[in-house]
């Protein structure tokens, strides 16, 4: 009976080292984010010069000279770096200099917002099917299986720009010919207007690109992007809330969060208040008409970092709601890669931290139209929020280059810090006090994720020794290694059990990471065995530690 009792529980149980010697901690925080101590607990300096470097440099991957930007990064309570480069040759029509207060255009960031309003309705289920809320769509049969989620998602199939990016009035024809495009003129009832110095389309209009087209791929099946998409889900926030986007946005997302009214989907009725590149006049203050939804709005830096923290502190979703907008809702072909609602997710594993090398999660917006870009990021291991702007011709490669170089510099000195103030909170032995028998708990330091638990006794006995038996010995496990991570409440911090096998782990295993399958798993007598929750003293060190299930109660030595 009792062999048939561990050989259940061993079954239950996956191996989840990898023979790479890969860790497989929760995704999200492993330790506490760091807090700064005060507003210049971040160095500046360091990404300052690389900045000022870059716009100095001739072989950046944009000209300085014609392009303008903005870099903030925000922790949860604030700004920690702002950084302002203003273009020597551009429009006298805008600023003359940028800094926090400039107004861009963020061009497809616009979807984060559009997105968020539409979630922030509580009369509109984001697993309705986008036919009940635009009824042009209804009765069609490519449209009956989309849902306003999958057209958040990247994962709608709906057609990318439509007649918006058709080329041929784009070029003269003897252009077009030398590229090789045949001599064939427009449909005479296609449509060319919400085009630069084009009328704007009616919503029937509008409405006949979409539905004259084949889906990109079939519902639900792969992501492809499609401004078309947001625009429906513009018009459905619109059809259930029986407001204009515009005002929804203002109502639910820019006021509650204290942004400046000039964030908005309206066009700012003073011009010298925009960053108006060089040539750029006619893209500074264009109607997006029915894009508007998809990439329209005008704010900020300073808002957009405020919108960031709006997220990060979850004041207008719920904190559950919050943590499951950040998550993917598909992959891309790329192993660090996937898209969100509507996020872009960069999980880069080549950044070098002191807590070892593992996929750091990035939620991205990117946008871009000629002359105005941003490109917005939020790393919710360490709380922190990334926004760029830009006005000139720069295009991605300046976004991308700013977004890295502040990942670059911000996530090594957090992690540090994280560690640093791990540290001094609960690294250190904890032991039962005079009579309370031999119990232990050595937590520690090193360069893997979370802390390491480097000696844990119970009743004289080895807990990792306890666990290899109950749980390690039918699957190959000849050693476990044991790390807690906090859970984001009550001090309360779970213990990762990793079994490492006595060989390779083979074939399609070798990089799989199964610690999600075994929380929770390690019971005794009713309570939790794998969860430690530490007792705060006023000065914010940790005194003692607690085990329920091992019914421990040790105090730090
Ligand atoms: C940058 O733009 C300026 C102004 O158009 C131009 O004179 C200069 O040659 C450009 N620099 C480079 C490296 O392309
Ligand atoms: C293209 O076709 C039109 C008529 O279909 C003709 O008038 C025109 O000359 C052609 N252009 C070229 C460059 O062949
Ligand atoms: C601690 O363990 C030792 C060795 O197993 C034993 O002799 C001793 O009685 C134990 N003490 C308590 C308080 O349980
Ligand atoms: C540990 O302390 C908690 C309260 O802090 C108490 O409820 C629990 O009974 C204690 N456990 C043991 C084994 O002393």
């Amino acid at each position: 009976m009792k062999q048939l009792t561990c050989t259940t529980l061993a079954l239950a149980i996956l191996p989840f080292v990898t023979s790479l010697g890969l860790f497989c901690p929760p995704t999200g925080p492993v330790l506490p984010p760091p807090v700064l101590l005060d507003a210049n607990g971040f160095d500046v300096g360091p990404l300052t010069d690389a900045l000022t470097k870059l716009v100095n440099d001739p072989d950046a991957p944009f000209n300085a000279t014609i392009n303008s930007f903005s870099l903030t990064i925000t922790t949860l309570e604030d700004d920690i770096f702002q950084y302002h480069h203003t273009a020597p040759k551009k429009s006298e029509a805008g600023v003359s200099v940028v800094d926090g207060d400039t107004i861009y255009r963020i061009a497809s960031v616009t979807k984060l917002f559009t997105t968020l309003s539409l979630l922030l309705q509580d009369g509109l289920d984001i697993d309705d099917f986008v036919w009940q809320h635009v009824p042009e769509l209804a009765g069609l049969k490519k449209f009956e299986d989309i849902t306003l989620r999958m057209l958040a998602s990247h994962l709608s199939g709906v057609i990318r720009d439509g007649y918006n990016s058709e080329i041929a009035p784009r070029a003269p024809p003897e252009v077009l010919s030398s590229l090789g495009f045949p001599n064939v003129t427009l449909p005479q009832d296609y449509p060319t207007c919400d085009s630069i110095g084009t009328a704007k389309c009616s919503r029937a209009e509008f409405i006949s690109g979409i539905t004259r087209e084949d889906l990109v791929w079939l519902p639900g099946n792969t992501p492809t992007y499609s401004n078309y998409a947001f625009v429906l889900l513009g018009y459905a926030v619109e059809a259930a809330t029986g407001n204009s986007l515009q005002d929804v946005i203002a109502e639910s997302i820019v006021q509650p969060l204290g942004m400046s009214a000039v964030s908005g989907l309206q066009i700012p009725e003073d011009p010298s208040k925009i960053i108006i590149p060089d040539e750029g006049d006619v893209w500074a203050t264009q109607d997006f008409n029915n894009w508007k939804a998809t990439g329209g709005l005008f704010t900020t830096p300073n808002d957009l970092s405020r919108f960031l923290r709006g997220i990060m502190n979850h004041e207008l979703l719920t904190r559950a709601q919050t943590s499951a907008w950040l998550k993917p809702a598909a992959f891309t072909a790329s192993p660090t890669g996937a898209t969100g609602m509507p996020w872009g997710i960069l999980r880069p594993n080549n950044l070098k931290r002191a807590s070892g090398t593992r996929p750091l999660e990035i939620y991205t917006m990117l946008g871009g139209f000629p002359n105005y870009g941003a490109y917005v990021g939020i790393i919710p291991e360490y709380q922190l929020g990334i926004t760029v702007n830009y006005a000139g011709p720069g295009d991605d490669p300046l976004s991308r280059t700013l977004l890295d170089m502040a990942v670059q510099h911000v996530i090594p000195v957090f992690d540090d810090l994280a560690r640093v103030q791990a540290s001094e909170t609960y690294v250190g032995s904890y032991n039962p006090g005079v009579d309370g028998g031999n119990s232990s708990l050595v937590l520690a330091l090193d360069d893997g994720p979370g802390l390491k638990i480097a000696e844990w006794t119970s009743e004289g006995t080895s807990v990792s020794e306890a666990w290899l038996a109950l749980f390690g010995g039918s699957i190959g496990m000849v050693d476990v290694d044991m790390r807690i991570y906090p859970v984001g409440e009550d001090e309360r911090w779970q213990v990762g059990f990793q079994g490492i096998p006595d060989r390779d782990v083979p074939g399609i295993f070798e990089t799989s990471c199964d610690g999600w399958f075994n929380f929770n798993a390690f019971r005794y007598a009713g309570l939790p065995g794998d969860v430690v929750h530490f007792v705060i003293d006023g000065n914010g060190i940790a005194i003692e530690a607690q085990v329920p299930g091992l019914r421990q109660n040790l105090t730090r030595v």
